[in-house]
């Protein structure tokens, strides 16, 4: 039996956070074994607002060589980096002529994004074409993300189908998923905003490389609040709740377990443990890290995956080309 395909991709505009683990990569480690699964180092994304070319070239490869260090293995999925595929911007531009203008305004993302820039390009209202693009080159029947790409994937579904009505049933209709506990960390010091690898107060955020001691120390000035007592409340307990998200997702205990564990034990012992297990979490992770970002392994893996990944892409735009007419 063939397996269903799945893809996804993470922008490589600074080292991920947690939250973009817990959100997403994670899953991308555990879908591999069931799933045809193809993974993008998206960096055609991330020129959507300014960056300095030499660190987008280092982030590019570091977040390639996160990939594999988490586990995604070359052996079952396709790991690729996006300007290696000139079918990604191609399709967005068929995309783009698809789409209404207003369906792109009415984006979140777009909105909040926008509103934190002094000049806005293009580009940065397109993106959801370029990522829609992503998703249908491959026939992805499941986009593994976080709760913050809800909104683009509905747009792809609403695309596929405006597309397949037009022209015959030529596209793949994605679903998300999107983890049930961790789809959205908040910041961890406002947990009103969710955590970001952009966030410019490093403190709001665990980065994957950040050392142990720096972990322990951001954990301990979380926010929480003068209750003293581990609940899950979102409303009354945002910021408790939070950690306690990440708790259990990354310790596989449920919230309620993590709760009654905790009942009476004030921040102090919670923080502490929590602490500790994200640095058990990402010591190993980084030391694989280390070695993968010294050798030329990664080199190979990603040019492989190139190789792969064009191949699957370009049999796609040939198709919805044709079907466009953009032939003769
Ligand atoms: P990006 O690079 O912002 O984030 C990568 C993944 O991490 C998830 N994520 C989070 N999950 C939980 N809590 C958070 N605080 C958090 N912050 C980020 C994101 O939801 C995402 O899954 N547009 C995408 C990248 C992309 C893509 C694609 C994804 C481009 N093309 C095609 C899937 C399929 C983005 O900006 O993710």
């Amino acid at each position: 039996m063939t397996k269903a395909k799945i893809f996804s991709g993470v922008q490589p505009s600074g080292i991920p956070t947690i939250g973009n683990y817990i959100g997403a990569m994670k899953g991308f480690v555990e879908l591999q074994d069931q799933y045809d699964a193809t993974y993008c180092v998206v960096n055609q994304h991330a020129i959507t607002v300014p960056q300095d070319p030499k660190t987008l070239a280092e982030n590019t490869r570091q977040l390639a060589a996160l990939y594999l260090a988490m586990g995604m293995d070359p052996n079952k999925s396709t790991i690729f980096v996006q300007s290696d595929v000139p079918a990604h911007a191609q399709v967005a531009w068929m995309i783009l002529c698809l789409t209404g203008l207003g369906e792109l305004e009415r984006m979140t993302q777009f909105k909040d994004k926008a509103n934190k820039q002094e000049s806005v390009n293009a580009g940065l209202l397109a993106y959801p074409a370029l990522m829609v693009g992503d998703i249908i080159l491959y026939d992805a029947e499941y986009v593994p993300v976080g709760d913050d790409q809800r909104q683009h994937i509905e747009l792809t579904r609403n695309f596929v189908d405006r597309f397949n009505n037009r022209y015959g049933d030529l596209l793949v209709k994605p679903e998300a998923i999107i983890p049930e506990e961790g789809g959205r960390v908040m910041s961890l010091q406002d947990p009103s905003s969710k955590m970001s690898k952009s966030d410019t107060n490093a403190k709001a955020f665990i980065s994957l490389l950040d050392p142990p001691k720096t972990i322990i120390k951001k954990v301990k000035s979380a926010m929480t609040d003068s209750l003293g007592e581990v609940n899950y409340d979102t409303e009354q307990q945002p910021a408790v709740s939070n950690l306690l998200e990440i708790y259990a997702n990354l310790s596989g205990q449920s919230i309620d377990q993590l709760v009654q564990a905790y009942q009476g034990k004030g921040y102090g012992q919670f923080k502490g443990d929590l602490a500790d297990l994200i640095v058990s979490t990402l010591e190993p992770i980084q030391a694989r890290y280390q070695i993968l970002l010294e050798g030329s392994e990664l080199d190979d893996i990603l040019a492989d995956g190139a190789k792969k990944a064009n191949k699957q892409a370009s049999q796609t735009l040939a198709r919805m080309e044709k079907a466009i007419g953009l032939y003769y």
